[in-house]
């Protein structure tokens, strides 16, 4: 039996679980969104830090023996200090999305979105530099957080804040979109109709990709996920199903 613990800031996670479910590569997925304190993006990096090893502390109650940090504002500051505390695999989202474009062309015009925090971090950017990319353009899309969490991911208001980011930027010569928040996946439509010729980087088919590869991972008959969440419960409920199916 493997047991995977998965946590995010809030249930944006869950586009990363809901890959890692499809993939069937854990018996059990043990999924935690800190909805009591969400969002992580705009707070300090000590408290990112605090907050996601209270994240790892809860998990550790299943016996998981493998932890997805599904939270990119978590994986920019805080994945080392996780990985001091335990002794199996710990992965983030921005390792994975940046393998899951290693291979592209290096001229490509990448659009880097996140949260302050991720952005302000600078991780993706100076992977994507070291890995020889020049063309790189990040901005901080805070705004899109809450309202994937309200459930609002096309129509007026999206087009609106997509406006607000976005306008300054020629986006049919955008090449490659990595979303840098879990939250963003929801939000792909409304992507797709923006930016008609970007390549979307999705965080949990990046993660999957990575968890076959590096890790040699195989899929099981049946995998099962039980969520868990600090506040809304009922709210989490009835997104995860919606999300879930
Ligand atoms: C947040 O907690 O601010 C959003 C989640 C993420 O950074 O992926």
């Amino acid at each position: 039996m493997n047991r995977c613990g998965i946590f995010d800031s809030g249930v944006g996670g869950l586009s990363v679980a809901r890959e890692i479910l499809k993939s069937k590569l854990f018996d059990e997925i043990i999924y935690f969104g800190d909805t009591a304190r969400v969002p992580y993006g705009n707070k300090n990096e000590s408290t990112i830090i605090r907050y996601s090893l209270e994240c790892l502390e809860f998990l550790k109650n299943f016996n998981i023996d493998f932890l997805v940090v599904a939270c990119n504002s978590a994986s920019s500051v805080a994945i080392e200090e996780l990985r001091k505390e335990v002794s199996f695999p710990v992965v983030g989202v921005i390792e994975a999305g940046i393998k899951a474009i290693e291979n592209e062309n290096k001229n490509s015009n990448i659009l880097l979105i996140g949260t302050k925090r991720t952005i302000s971090s600078n991780k993706y950017q100076n992977a994507l530099i070291s890995l020889g990319f020049k063309n790189i353009i990040s901005i901080a899309t805070p705004l899109l957080v809450p309202l994937v969490e309200e459930g609002i991911v096309e129509g007026k208001i999206v087009d609106d804040i997509f406006e607000m980011y976005f306008r300054n930027l020629d986006k049919e010569k955008i090449d490659i979109i990595i979303l840098g928040c879990t939250h963003y996946p929801f939000l792909e439509k409304s992507f797709k109709k923006h930016f008609p010729n970007a390549k979307l980087i999705h965080s949990g088919q990046a993660i999957v990709k990575l968890l076959k590869k590096e890790y040699n991972l195989k899929p099981k008959q049946i995998s099962k996920i039980e969520i868990y969440a600090s506040d809304n419960v009922e709210e989490v409920r009835k997104i995860a199903k919606k999300w879930l199916k």
